[in-house]
């Protein structure tokens, strides 16, 4: 007995040696002396820190998810600056390392409005789950906020764009992630990461069609969802209602907006099938902002008529500025108040155009390069030559549109978009438009790249929609198992279902039965022809 029981506690002992030694090392080889500089063809090294942080806690999640909490990690924290040799630019980027049960994979993250990287909001969920990680700072400080307004970085002077740091925001600082973040794994591990994959949605999602498109051998995998593509061209023409609005000098009450969209929601609601709030088949709602004017609305407990000028602003939203350098609008069951229109009341009532600094800050930091100029004295004229300048000047940098993936093909990447149908910021359209072309260089790209609607969703997470959470994992699963997804599978939602989302082009498509069940629903390629309305109520 006595044997035994010390036996147990050799073993137990042996246990908690191994354990402590395992992270005293880990802690050990954190250090700056430890770890080797990566070694950059086109970039000097400015410095290298690393000290191991424990029980570190932050609010944070994945992107494209909405299943955030907070977490505690223990991690080396590797910071290193850079710049690029005559370019006088200062470039840092954040590695975590996991001092324990790394699970031998490397996970890149993006960033997202005028922000190249978001720290600690995504590395810390990542590092949870066991990835070594990086984050950029792309030579310029990040705001705070979900979506980062902040251009100022990106004039030099008044009248002269900063060049540089445009650059490595586009492209530059983002690639350089992938080299930084192996050559530190593998001087920390003394292993290579046997898998490598980037991360980001919204702008980061851009980043990740950007490294596909240009450096596509950088990773194994790359999740991409709602990507600010064509980011030159919808930026700007997001501000079209908001011309129109300052024209006619008619502010519609946010409720008056928010009543519109729900009036479309209503007609259209049922055209896919199922009454849920969704619009799943936006190009057959084509009901106009006009068909509501005369009807009642409530604002703040009073009775009123929804007006002509509103649905000319609301009109204005949803099909988007014409011409040449036109763009799509959003879908109507995205909400036009966040971005697009954007108005605020006082308490007389009286209402008037507040700021919508992501759309106001491109018009004035890159097109006018005019800090004073107030967006909200543009004449058409100036609005449509805005439009004009703002996709030659900036398309070939920031466009993200190259359709030829051939060399992320024979790289053997897998990638995985999406993009909610309900985005607020970024028509889903642009994304469709892409992958068609896609598809068009390529009719086999579903091979290594599918793009899957998210019906109701809006941008990166939001909405009444079911979301695709478990979108990475099976990202992983493609990559590391050869399964590809067939569907995403999509939960959590405002609306609270379970449905699969489809690989375009198929759509997803109501098949009879309990709406709330995701068996009710299976992918379609031509429901436009076959659809029967089966209306199912929720
Ligand atoms: C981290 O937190 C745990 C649990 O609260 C605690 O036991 C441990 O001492 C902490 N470690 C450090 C280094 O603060
Ligand atoms: C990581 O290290 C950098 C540089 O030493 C420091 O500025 C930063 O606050 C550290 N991060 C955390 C979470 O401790
Ligand atoms: C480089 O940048 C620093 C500050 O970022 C500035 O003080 C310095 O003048 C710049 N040097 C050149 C050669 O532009
Ligand atoms: C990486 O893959 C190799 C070969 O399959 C395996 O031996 C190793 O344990 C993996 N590394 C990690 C950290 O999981
Ligand atoms: C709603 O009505 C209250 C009281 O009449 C007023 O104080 C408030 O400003 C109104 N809100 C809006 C958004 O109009
Ligand atoms: C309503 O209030 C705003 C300021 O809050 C003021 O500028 C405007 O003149 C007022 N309008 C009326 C009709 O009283
Ligand atoms: C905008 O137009 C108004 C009225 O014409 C003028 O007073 C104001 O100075 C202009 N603002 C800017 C920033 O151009
Ligand atoms: C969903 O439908 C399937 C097939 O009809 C059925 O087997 C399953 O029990 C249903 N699930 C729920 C939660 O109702």
């Amino acid at each position: 007995m006595a044997t035994q029981a010390m036996l147990l506690l050799l073993i137990f002992l042996a246990q908690v040696s191994f354990t402590h030694g395992a992270l005293s090392d880990a802690t050990f080889k954190c250090s700056s002396t430890s770890i080797d500089k990566p070694q950059l063809s086109t970039a000097d090294i400015l410095s290298l820190e690393a000290s191991p942080v424990y029980n570190y806690t932050a609010f944070s999640l994945g992107p494209g998810t909405n299943e955030g909490g907070s977490y505690t990690i223990n991690f080396c924290n590797v910071t290193m600056s850079y710049t690029h040799v005559g370019w006088n630019d200062t470039i840092t980027t954040q590695v975590w390392l996991p001092l324990t049960d790394w699970n031998g994979k490397f996970q890149a993250l993006g960033g997202g409005g005028y922000s190249s990287g978001f720290g600690s909001t995504y590395l810390t969920y990542a590092v949870a789950n066991g990835f070594a990680t990086v984050s950029t700072d792309g030579g310029h400080a990040t705001g705070t906020s979900t979506i980062p307004t902040d251009l100022t970085w990106a004039l030099a002077s008044k009248g002269n764009i900063d060049w540089v740091l445009l650059e490595d925001y586009a492209s530059k600082a983002t690639v350089e992630m992938a080299p930084i973040g192996k050559q530190i794994i593998e001087s920390y591990f003394d292993q290579a990461a046997n898998y490598s994959y980037f991360n980001g949605c919204s702008g980061g999602g851009r980043q990740g069609l950007m490294l596909a498109q240009r450096y596509p051998e950088a990773f194994d995998g790359i999740l991409a969802i709602s990507p600010a593509i064509n980011l030159e061209r919808f930026i700007p023409a997001g501000f079209w209602a908001s011309q129109v609005m300052n024209q006619i000098k008619s502010y519609p009450h946010p409720c008056e907006i928010e009543a519109f969209t729900k009036a479309a929601i209503k007609i259209c609601d049922h055209l896919d099938g199922v009454k849920d709030n969704i619009i799943s088949f936006p190009k057959l709602c084509t009901v106009n902002a006009h068909a509501f004017v005369g009807e009642p609305y409530t604002c703040n407990g009073t009775e009123r008529r929804l007006s002509a000028l509103g649905a000319k602003v609301v009109q204005a939203a949803w099909t988007g500025p014409p011409g040449r350098y036109g763009w799509y609008g959003l879908s109507k069951d995205a909400s036009l108040t966040s971005y697009y229109i954007t108005t605020e009341c006082s308490s007389n009532g009286t209402c008037y155009a507040s700021d919508s600094d992501l759309l106001d800050s491109w018009i004035t930091y890159l097109v006018t390069k005019e800090p004073q100029f107030s967006s909200k004295n543009m004449t058409d004229s100036t609005f449509f030559d805005a439009l004009h300048y703002s996709s030659v000047e900036y398309a070939s940098m920031l466009g993200t549109r190259d359709a030829d993936l051939s060399n992320f093909k024979a790289a053997g990447g897998k990638m995985i978009t999406w993009h909610g149908l309900a985005d607020e910021v970024i028509p889903p359209e642009g994304t469709t438009s892409y992958y068609e072309e896609v598809l068009e260089q390529d009719p086999r790209a579903k091979d290594y790249f599918r793009y899957f609607e998210a019906p109701g969703v809006g941008h990166c997470y939001g909405g009444v929609g079911p979301i695709p959470n478990d979108a990475f994992s099976q990202l992983m699963q493609w990559v590391e198992d050869g399964i590809p997804p067939d569907t995403l599978e999509a939960t959590n939602g405002e609306g609270g279902w379970e449905r699969p989302l489809c690989p375009y082009p198929s759509q997803q498509q109501y098949t009879g039965g309990d709406p709330s069940n995701a068996s009710s629903f299976s992918c379609s390629e031509d429901h436009q022809r076959t659809m029967v309305p089966l209306l199912g109520d929720l």
